[in-house]
């Protein structure tokens, strides 16, 4: 099959269009014809060697975690999908190499469910690993509720865009910082105040509307952006971020209840994303999709760090 692949670590020079092995399919897994493939932050990562502690690599490494596309062939212990159906998963192995800037992707069929019926397969494969991110830590880590306050770092980007919008769902407000140019982006998903990072002081800005604090704060980005939301939590409130692992001694003097969320794949929680999608309330936004071959554009793009929402991949 066609994919973009890696023979060894660097820069996006080292992107090749290329025939590689078709992915094999176990007993339990389903093999998916790739159709749309979502861009995220830890392909460059992966392409530079930056994971190479966390995960075994297996060269040539195809790069790539989220698919949606159309199911070619199921192994004999699937039970839930067939060939012809659409579907979207989060592709995440036990080691990199066998990606989704392809044209084919094997997953575990517990990983897969049935793709939004309302947007067409580049949007789907734009969903998986940020909405799964956005959905593990409002849902799972921090079980954020109705009538609380939510304080969303990177709220213009992909994990960010997803975050917004999966809090309003569960009826909390949402404050969202970005770079001003995207403040009208951000009330459209749905939030109620907007900071720009760049030009005010995010602490200053949050005690000033809500001197009590805020009961949750999603952190993107860790460092002192982190450590600093410590002092706009409320007394009990909840910090989870996807970038630093915490400690309740960092923290629990004042209740504050930290979490550290790395995604994991989930065929059931991708289905709520879709039924989300679908009912209206998750919408998903790509600033650009590029065509496979275009893979290195697209990584460019996206390691720029401003994307607004998601970039997707068409595969042919
Ligand atoms: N732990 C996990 O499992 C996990 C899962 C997914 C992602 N992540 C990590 O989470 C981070 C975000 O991922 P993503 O996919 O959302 O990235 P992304 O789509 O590339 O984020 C781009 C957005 O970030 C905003 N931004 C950049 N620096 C910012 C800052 N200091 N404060 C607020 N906003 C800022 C930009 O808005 P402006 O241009 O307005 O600044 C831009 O719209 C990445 O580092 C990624 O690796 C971790």
């Amino acid at each position: 099959m066609r994919a973009i692949a890696l023979r060894d670590f660097g820069g996006n020079d080292r992107l090749e269009l290329t025939d590689v092995e078709d992915p094999k399919v176990g007993p339990d897994f389903v093999l998916i014809r790739v159709r749309g493939a979502g861009l995220n932050p830890v392909d460059w990562k992966v392409r530079e060697g930056k994971h190479e502690g966390r995960f075994p690599h297996v060269f040539p490494v195809v790069l790539g975690w989220d698919a949606a596309g159309v199911v070619e062939e199921v192994g004999p212990a699937v039970t839930r999908f067939a060939s012809g159906d659409e579907v979207f998963a989060y592709c995440r192995k036990h080691f990199v190499g066998e990606g989704t800037y392809a044209e084919y992707v094997s997953v575990p069929e517990d990983f897969v469910a049935r793709k939004p019926e309302t947007i067409d397969f580049v949007h789907a494969g734009a969903v998986p690993l940020a909405g799964l991110t956005a959905f593990q830590a409002l849902v799972e880590a921090t079980a954020v509720r109705s009538g609380e306050t939510v304080l969303v770092h990177g709220a213009a980007g992909g994990v960010g865009g997803f975050a917004v919008q999966i809090a309003r769902a569960r009826g909390a407000q949402v404050i969202g910082t970005a770079t001003s140019p995207k403040h009208e982006y951000l009330k459209e998903l749905g939030t109620s105040e907007e900071i720009d990072y760049s030009e005010v002081d995010f602490v200053e800005a949050v005690r000033e509307s809500r001197p009590g604090g805020v009961d949750v704060v999603f952190d993107l980005f860790g460092g002192e952006t982190l450590w600093r939301s410590v002092e706009v939590v409320a007394d009990g409130g909840r910090i989870v971020s996807l970038a630093d692992p915490l400690t309740d001694d960092h923290y629990g003097q004042r209740g504050i209840r930290p979490a550290y969320v790395f995604v994991r794949p989930s065929g059931s929680q991708l289905a709520e994303l879709a039924r989300l999608v679908d009912g209206g309330e998750l919408r998903v936004e790509l600033e650009e999709s590029y065509p496979l071959a275009e893979a290195a554009e697209a990584l460019e793009r996206l390691e720029g760090g401003r994307v607004r929402g998601k970039l997707a991949l068409e595969v042919p």
